[in-house]
């Protein structure tokens, strides 16, 4: 197979990357090790510094030096329009010009929150926020409040945000991961106090019987169980068949609440996020990312009861940006458009396509991997036995440095890609449009796909 002559010369690092180089020295003069957040130091594989990028427009980014990239990593799905979305461009522009924080009520956030408890029914009462990090923190004190219990249980591997709530065995190395079925609470990162860590204990994700036990031996100290539905910082994993159900049947016996970190998940999987998709419901939900479509909005909802704590400000939550207008104006444009019928279905349709390629191709060459999530967000893993994933420690015999090969080809290509592998690929609105250029996104990526498993192959 050779790339179509037209892309072949658009798409890639065909200008080198000199000019990222150059603004990477620069960063490094004037930013905490050149980046505004830790993972970023590392986003790049082969390269030394990161990619700068300069430009979005629907399904492709560009950077500082000119490069052109189709872009499966949307901002970790944030961009779920794709870059400069014409109905949310227009949103914001004119919220711009209307005012964009008053500090006050406004009627944009009433509005929004109507529109996500009209799409998630276990949304009954809402409460704003700016970050994932920061919604979580409101769901914990929310769950923590209405039980009046502290203990949080969370699974190995499952990313919650880097505040120090829930920064816990994020990714643990093995050696420090401790037994599987009462895995140890390892700080991720110094300077989290041992207070916090104690108070959340540490789940194998798939295993019922480890949970069960330390269910069996902490109930009374535990205000919640949370949960990534699918774990996207973990390349993926699917909850198996009844395990959802059986977390929430176990919840629902021992007076424990069910939170879904729904960042990723939500309306992304399906209108409904995960609850939908899954068919099983949380008690709270937490949302980021495609909320806001690239702007800086995040949520955390759910039952009447659970919620009224803060509703009756018993539970107290805050924040000057909280339900801003210009970025519930956005969030707006973002619900209504994938409220419409059919666009998370093109979205899945395109996703599915890639899904397939990487499938079929790794079998053509006989590289075994499995593929796991769904057309929205996927990850492709290369196992020795081509199995999926069960649960964290998986990940960790899981073959990275293919991973780093395939990544890199396809980076060179002009498919752009989260560079670890634990992550996922995320496709927008805008590659699933089917009109003749995303047709072409398609058929470039399927190309490229199979030209790096080739090379995965012979590596
Ligand atoms: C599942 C999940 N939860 C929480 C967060 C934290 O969100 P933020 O980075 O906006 O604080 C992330 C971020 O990637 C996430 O993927």
């Amino acid at each position: 197979m050779t790339l179509p002559a037209k892309v072949k010369t658009q798409l890639g690092l065909h200008h080198g990357t000199n000019a990222s180089r150059q603004w990477f020295a620069r960063a490094s003069a004037v930013l905490a090790g050149g980046v505004s957040s830790s993972a970023r130091s590392s986003t790049t594989g082969d390269l030394p510094y990161p990619l700068y990028m300069t430009r979005g427009a629907g399904s492709h980014i560009w950077d500082a030096d000119g490069n052109e990239f189709i872009d499966y990593l949307l901002s970790y799905g944030s961009v779920i329009l794709g870059h400069q979305d014409p109905d949310l461009t227009e949103a914001a522009s004119a919220q711009l010009n209307t005012g964009t924080m008053f500090g006050t009520c406004n009627t944009l956030e009433v509005e929004l929150a109507e529109q996500i408890s009209h799409m998630v029914p276990v949304a009954e009462l809402v409460r704003f926020s700016n970050s994932g990090s920061e919604a979580i923190c409101g769901a914990i004190r929310a769950a923590r409040g209405y039980t009046g219990r502290t203990r949080i249980l969370k699974f190995e591997g499952h990313y919650h945000g880097w505040v120090d709530v829930l920064a816990i065995s994020n990714r643990p190395g093995e050696k420090d991961a401790g037994p599987l079925d009462h895995p140890l609470s390892q700080p991720h990162s110094r300077g989290i106090p041992q207070g916090i860590v104690d108070d959340v204990l540490i789940a194998p994700w798939n295993h019922r019987g480890h949970v069960r036990q330390i269910l069996d031996e902490n109930e009374s100290e535990l205000a919640a169980i949370i949960v990534e539905p699918i774990v996207a910082n973990n390349a993926c994993i699917m909850p198996e068949a009844g395990f959802l159900d059986f977390l929430r049947e176990e919840c629902t016996r021992r007076g424990i609440l069910l939170i879904y970190d729904e960042i990723v998940t939500g309306f992304r999987l399906a209108r409904g996020g995960a609850a939908e998709y899954f068919g099983v419901r949380p008690d709270l939900i937490v949302w980021s990312k495609a909320i806001g479509g690239g702007f800086p909005v995040s949520a955390f909802a759910g039952r009447r009861d659970v919620m009224t704590p803060i509703a009756s400000n018993t539970v107290k939550h805050g924040g000057t940006y909280n339900g801003n207008p210009f970025c519930a104006a956005a969030a707006l444009a973002v619900l209504r458009k994938i409220n419409e019928p059919g666009v998370l279905e093109s979205i899945h349709h395109h996703g599915d396509g890639i899904i397939d390629a990487i499938r079929q191709s790794a079998r053509h060459c006989g590289v075994p991997c499995c593929i796991q999530g769904m057309g929205g967000m996927f990850q492709v893993v290369f196992t020795a036995d081509g199995q999926p994933l069960r649960h964290y420690r998986d990940l960790l015999k899981a073959d990275a440095r293919r991973y780093g090969i395939f990544r890199q080809a396809l980076l060179e290509r002009g498919v752009h890609i989260n560079s670890s592998g634990s992550a996922c690929w995320f496709v927008s609105a805008a590659h699933g449009a089917n009109d003749a250029s995303t047709r072409d996104d398609l058929n470039y990526a399927c190309t490229a796909i199979g030209e790096a498993m080739r090379l995965c192959a012979s590596a």
